[in-house]
């Protein structure tokens, strides 16, 4: 009897860790095999290998393929290589696509309501109201915020040049970017340039810096979603800080906006407009037309967008603008042509930075835009299927619940699209160029679900490193490493292992 009962047991348990396994056999999908439990994530469940440098490596094994497969744990995903296929599933079809799928249990983390993670409905009509805080109005008024950090960061680049110069590069522009998203996202100034223990800068890490248990459960997460609803990642007070400020500065606002424009300002805005209603994107009546549908903008409904307009805005700027003097360090040609552009523009501004100088400088936004196409912040987007799709081009149905992933990273170094694709050329994105396909190059995603703060994220990095480059020239340091080491357990923004050395020196023609 016992050994009957292990023998059921055995063939159960088999059974359920290849559950879906013969999903893209089934479907004639190239995909790697296969193993029980891990399907093909083992290498990022033991944190060896990203998502994003699995999705470019299988991206780049299988070239005629428009779509492969691959099994996260026991979940059929689809890595999309074709062009086409990643228009309709981002755009076309979006109302088949609307999840991103990275979200876990709102209940047990309040702050997956924002609008990076939330889902359905709660996504849909956050999404309505938040736009409106990103109007080209808006951005202008933010701006001399930005100068504001942009000049702090001066002196603080003053003092590692006198000291040697050698600096974490991607350290000195989190620290500049956090100021600033802290000026305009809660509407405090915290020096955060200066302070390496500020209460921001500390947040950021806190939120960056996953320790061990957070992998673990996120592995846990893709191997076992059954357990949905109880496995969470601990919040570490990121909440509890965000709130006491919310609520602090509220208080000291009268509850109203305050003139200030900048995101709490916003936040109050919506909040005295009560529920927020409006088409449902999941329901329907009988004859397809959607039902209504509403939320509460409550406090954790608001403190969960203080903390995704903090967490998406800091890290992938710093890690873009970082990654541009990076590359500006190996071509000092480029760099010395940028910095002239600065030093014209800026003479006819006053010698200050402002939102019409900043556009004006078409060869540091062109150096801008290189760098996030080789080594794009975010460098993979994510769907999942919500209604039963059919891929026309391939051939292919996939069912709700299968993920998506569009390996950005590698289709902006695919040579079919870009020639040369390792080396950085800005003049790639002049405007006499010829067009390349609009899907080949999406650092900030596309569709209905494209990130909502790009032109802030592109004017802030703009700023940034004017600012620099204005007074500064970077160089690389003797522990520089040209081809940077991604951080294989960051899987969202891309991290780098060891940060970014390099040297700044003062401009000799600068005086601070
Ligand atoms: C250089 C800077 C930035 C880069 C490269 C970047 C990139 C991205 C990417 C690739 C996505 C996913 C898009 C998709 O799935 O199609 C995204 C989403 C998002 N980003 Fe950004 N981002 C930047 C700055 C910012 C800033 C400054 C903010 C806000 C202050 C922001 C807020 C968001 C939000 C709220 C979403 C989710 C949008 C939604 O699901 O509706 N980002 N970002």
């Amino acid at each position: 009897m016992f050994v009957l009962f292990l023998i059921f047991l055995l063939v159960a348990t088999y059974f359920f860790v290849t559950k879906n396994h013969d999903y893209w056999k089934k479907r004639n999908v190239k995909h790697d095999r296969p193993i029980p439990l891990f399907g093909n994530h083992f290498r990022n469940v033991m944190g060896i290998k990203s998502i994003v440098e699995i999705a470019n490596e299988l991206y780049n094994k299988y070239p005629e393929e428009k779509i492969v497969g691959y099994y996260r744990g026991r979940t059929p995903t689809l890595i999309v290589r074709d062009l086409d296929i990643a228009k309709h599933i981002l755009n076309v079809d979006f109302i088949h696509f609307y999840l991103r799928g990275l979200t876990r249990n709102p209940d047990l983390e309040p702050l997956l309501l924002n609008l990076f993670h939330v889902e359905g409905d709660s996504w849909k009509l956050a999404r309505k109201r938040l736009t409106a805080a990103f109007t080209t109005a808006k951005l202008k008024a933010m701006f001399p915020l930005i100068v504001r950090c942009a000049e702090k960061l001066h002196s603080v680049g003053k003092r590692i040049a006198l000291n040697g110069g050698e600096c974490d590069i991607r350290e000195m522009m989190a620290r500049f970017t956090t100021e600033f998203i802290g000026a305009c996202g809660f509407g405090i100034e915290m020096d955060t340039i200066n302070d390496e223990n500020s209460l921001f800068r500390e947040l950021g890490k806190k939120i960056f810096n996953h320790p061990s248990v957070n992998l673990i459960v996120i592995a846990l997460y893709d191997l076992f979603p059954e357990f949905k609803s109880v496995l969470h990642i601990p919040e570490r007070g990121v909440r509890e800080s965000i709130t006491e400020i919310l609520i602090n500065i509220r208080s000291q606002r009268g509850g109203k906006p305050s003139g200030r424009n900048d995101f709490v300002d916003l936040l109050l805005d919506l909040e005295s407009k009560g529920k927020i209603c409006g088409e449902s994107i999941e329901k329907f009546k009988e004859d397809g037309t959607p039902l209504e549908a509403e939320m509460d903008m409550d406090l954790k409904f608001m403190v969960a967008q203080v903390f995704i307009f903090f967490a998406a805005g800091f890290e992938t700027s710093s890690s873009a603008t970082s990654y541009t003097l990076h590359q500006l360090a190996y071509h000092p040609e480029i760099q010395e042509r940028i910095q002239v552009e600065i030093d014209d523009v800026l003479l006819k501004y006053n010698n200050e930075l402002s939102y019409d100088a900043i556009a004006r400088m078409p060869l540091l936004a062109m150096a801008f835009k290189e760098a996030m196409r080789l080594f794009p912040s975010v460098a993979a987007l994510h769907r999942v299927c919500a209604k039963r799709y059919t891929i026309e081009d391939a051939g292919v149905t996939i069912d709700p619940g299968v993920k998506i992933i569009i390996p950005i990273q590698a289709i902006q170094n695919d040579e079919k699209y870009f020639e040369r694709p390792t080396e950085f050329k800005p003049e790639r994105f002049s405007e006499n160029k010829a067009e390349r396909p609009k899907y080949a190059y999406l650092p900030f995603g596309e569709g209905p679900r494209a990130c909502l703060g790009a032109r802030l994220g592109e004017m802030q990095s703009l700023a940034g490193l004017a600012a620099v480059l204005q007074k500064f020239t970077v160089e690389p340091a003797p522990s520089t490493k040209r081809n940077v080491e991604v951080d294989h357990t960051h899987n969202v923004v891309q991290g780098i292992k060891g940060g970014l050395p390099l040297i700044l020196k003062l401009r000799k023609a600068n005086v601070i």
